[in-house]
């Protein structure tokens, strides 16, 4: 494997979060992005983007949403337009979470059109992707990954405005995690997948790990060499622990 990118760890608050609490999680944001070498990125919900902004601005933590419309402006009410993340800091945007999947039935072809809106306002794309528990039981996780990987991305994705997070559903919120071993093994896969799309720039794209990463598993988890860094949801929500995570990245 070729030098590795800068590891990558993203806090996710998903519908978490108050304005009290945002303030002291993106100043404990704001004060481990200067003290690591791994960049970190919060994800707040859509109202607390602003004051987080305010608090990170001029430090080397970065802002992300949780989504985005794949249309620039218009009649979208209760949407938000990619370009207006933007204007007020963002650097990235979460794109076809599985809860999103899920819960708002977005299908790869939805996922895409959203990740070239967030590509059109200059921000980049933290792809999710992962299989169920049943696609997973019935041998089908590689076959959901790399479907994905295919569908999911425009044409054009680059080491700049893609990052994938895999994330296996199953893991999610359940204190249960994949095995290290499997871990590598998905990421590579994902790589391969991702090479097959993209081309050799796809070496450089970072490939996190996302589903239930604690302080107690990060260093297991992020020491994988396939794995870039990690998209972490409950555990992004305590800056101790988010904080550990991120210390568990390799050096760069
Ligand atoms: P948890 O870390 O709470 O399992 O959530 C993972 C996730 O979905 C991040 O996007």
């Amino acid at each position: 494997m070729s030098k590795r990118p800068r590891p990558l760890v993203a806090g996710n608050w998903k519908m978490n979060g108050s304005l009290a609490g945002a303030r002291d999680l993106a100043k404990a944001a704001a004060e481990l992005a200067g003290r690591t070498r791994t960049e970190i990125a919060l994800c707040p919900p859509f109202p607390l983007l602003a004051p987080v902004a305010a608090i990170l601005s001029g430090t080397a933590a970065q802002l992300g949403a949780q989504d985005c419309h794949a249309q620039d402006k218009g009649a979208y009410t209760g949407d938000v337009a990619a370009p207006l993340l933007r204007e007020i800091g963002c650097r990235y945007v979460i794109l076809g979470h599985s809860e999103r999947r899920a819960q708002h039935r977005e299908s790869d072809p939805e996922v895409r059109a959203k990740v070239a809106a967030a590509w059109r306002a200059g921000l980049g794309a933290i792809i999710c992707v992962g299989e169920t528990e049943s696609e997973r039981e019935l041998g089908r996780t590689r076959a959901r990954l790399a479907l994905q990987v295919q569908e999911s991305l425009p044409d054009g994705a680059n080491p700049a405005n893609t990052v994938i997070a895999y994330e296996p559903v199953w893991a999610i919120g359940s204190g249960r995690t994949p095995r290290p071993e499997e871990v590598s093994e998905l990421h590579a896969f994902l790589r391969a997948a991702l090479v097959a799309r993209i081309g050799p720039e796809a070496d450089s794209v970072r490939i996190l790990y996302g589903g239930s990463v604690k302080a107690d598993n990060a260093r297991a988890l992020m020491g994988v060499p396939e794995v870039d860094g990690a998209l972490v949801g409950g555990a992004s929500l305590d800056a101790k622990a988010f904080s550990a995570i991120a210390e568990a990245c390799r050096e760069t």
